[in-house]
């Protein structure tokens, strides 16, 4: 066996798997460098057309589902056995890097690959996947196509999400689908044996330490809420300040106590407003409507909750002058790793000889859902100053190829 595993990890090959992200990285390319490839735009649609066609030149067969995960599959030796499955998405932030997500897909079929040439058959099938909608910055919440595919958020409900434009998650589906080849259709849900995803770290743990792999132990919980404050639009000029509803002023005097109120002496509690949107945002009109986003996060249950509770609780106080709505869009409670696939990973690791330690993951993943159905786990590597979600996000490519070996050795000994 253990020949067998340095065969998988000998055939990852560094140059391919680097030379896949910066073709994948064309698609949604930003003039700083970075990239825009958000869920279901014409650059997502051709990025999925790319993994599509490295896909079906190595010689997998490749399915979607209805919520557009696309899968990447080589067949098992035993018929009707469960895959073990690996992967995460291409979708990227609308100031996006080009590591975050797409190395996780690219990785697992670097893996796949790699098993596929060293001739290495497996009981099990192992397939790739690419998550429809991970990051949730069109259409809100994020970790859409895995929710679906684990049937944490109805199938239905996610379908008829619209983004700002109102265009719905399911017309800009069929456009997508529509602008690739046809694929199989298969149902959400199948049973699966395990699922591993790679990613950059998006912290600075790893390279603070020299680590060069990420044991991933955890995922701490996070909550949406999206909050609209209404106002009265009126004029600049002549309208006097005591007469008006400045949805802008009571948005911002909120947001100031929201700040206050989510203080944490321990710095271990995240709280973010991301978007801050102003109608009808012209200089001489009181703002009429502002419409704002929280992303609140924590590893303990509890204290997620109590917070949580308490954004809702100042959102709805907040009365005079402007009405405040306050709408919770995403509940994920902590997930714990399979304590199985997590000491698989650290072996892996550590028989390729690389520096590894076990970390929590401050930012979520599709492997969050995926814990729910099968035993699950994640393995991290270094990224530049910790750095993601901005077009500085990079990551080395010995890194890349370092994770891609691991993964390769797990996905293997998973399915063997
Ligand atoms: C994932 O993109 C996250 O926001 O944690
Ligand atoms: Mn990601
Ligand atoms: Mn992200």
């Amino acid at each position: 066996v253990s020949a067998r595993l340095r065969q998988a990890a000998a055939a990852v090959d560094e140059a391919r798997l680097w030379n896949r992200h910066v073709e994948m990285a064309r698609h949604g390319a930003r003039d700083d460098g970075g990239v825009n490839r958000q869920a279901l735009s014409p650059e997502d649609a051709a990025a999925r057309r790319l993994l599509v066609s490295w896909a079906t030149e190595a010689g997998f067969a490749c399915a979607t589902d209805p919520i557009g995960n696309l899968f990447v599959r080589r067949e098992g030796r035993e018929l009707g056995a469960a895959p073990v499955l690996s992967g995460s998405h291409l979708d990227s932030q609308p100031a996006g890097g080009r590591f975050d997500g797409v190395y996780g897909v690219l990785a697992g079929l670097e893996a796949l690959q790699a098993i596929d040439e060293a001739e290495l058959a497996t009981r099990r099938p192992i397939e790739v996947v690419a998550w429809c909608n991970e990051e949730g910055s069109r259409f809100a919440p994020g970790a859409m196509g895995s929710a679906a595919f684990a049937g944490a958020q109805p199938l239905s409900t996610l379908l008829d999400i619209r983004d700002r434009e109102g265009t719905r998650v399911e017309d800009a589906l069929a456009a997508t689908l529509a602008a690739g080849p046809p694929l199989r259709q298969r149902p959400l849900g199948f049973p699966l044996a395990a699922y591993v995803e790679a990613h950059i770290e998006q912290g600075p743990v790893l390279e603070a330490e020299g680590r060069t792999v990420g044991v991933v132990t955890a995922i701490q919980g996070a909550r949406w809420f999206a909050v609209e404050v209404h106002g009265s639009a009126a004029h600049a000029g002549t309208t006097p300040l005591r007469s008006r509803r400045d949805a802008l002023r009571s948005a911002v005097s909120l947001v100031t106590r929201l700040e206050e109120a989510m203080d944490d002496p321990t710095d271990t509690l995240r709280f973010t407003v991301g978007r801050f949107e102003v109608s009808p945002n012209s200089p001489n009109t009181v703002p009429e409507r502002v419409a704002f986003s929280i992303d609140l996060r924590h590893p303990d249950p509890r204290v997620l909750d109590e917070r949580a509770r308490a954004v809702a609780a100042l959102c709805r106080a907040s009365r005079q002058p402007c009405e405040v709505e306050v709408r919770e869009v995403l509940d994920l409670p902590p997930v714990q790793f399979d304590e199985t696939i997590v000491e698989l990973i650290e072996r892996s690791a550590a028989t390729l000889g690389l520096p590894n330690m076990r970390l929590p993951s401050g930012a979520f993943h599709d492997a969050m859902h995926l814990a729910r159905l099968c035993p699950a786990g994640m393995v991290f590597i270094p990224c530049a100053g910790g750095v993601s979600h901005s077009p500085r996000e990079s990551a080395r490519s010995s890194d890349l190829a370092a994770g891609a070996r691991v993964l390769g050795q797990v996905l293997f000994e998973l399915a063997r």
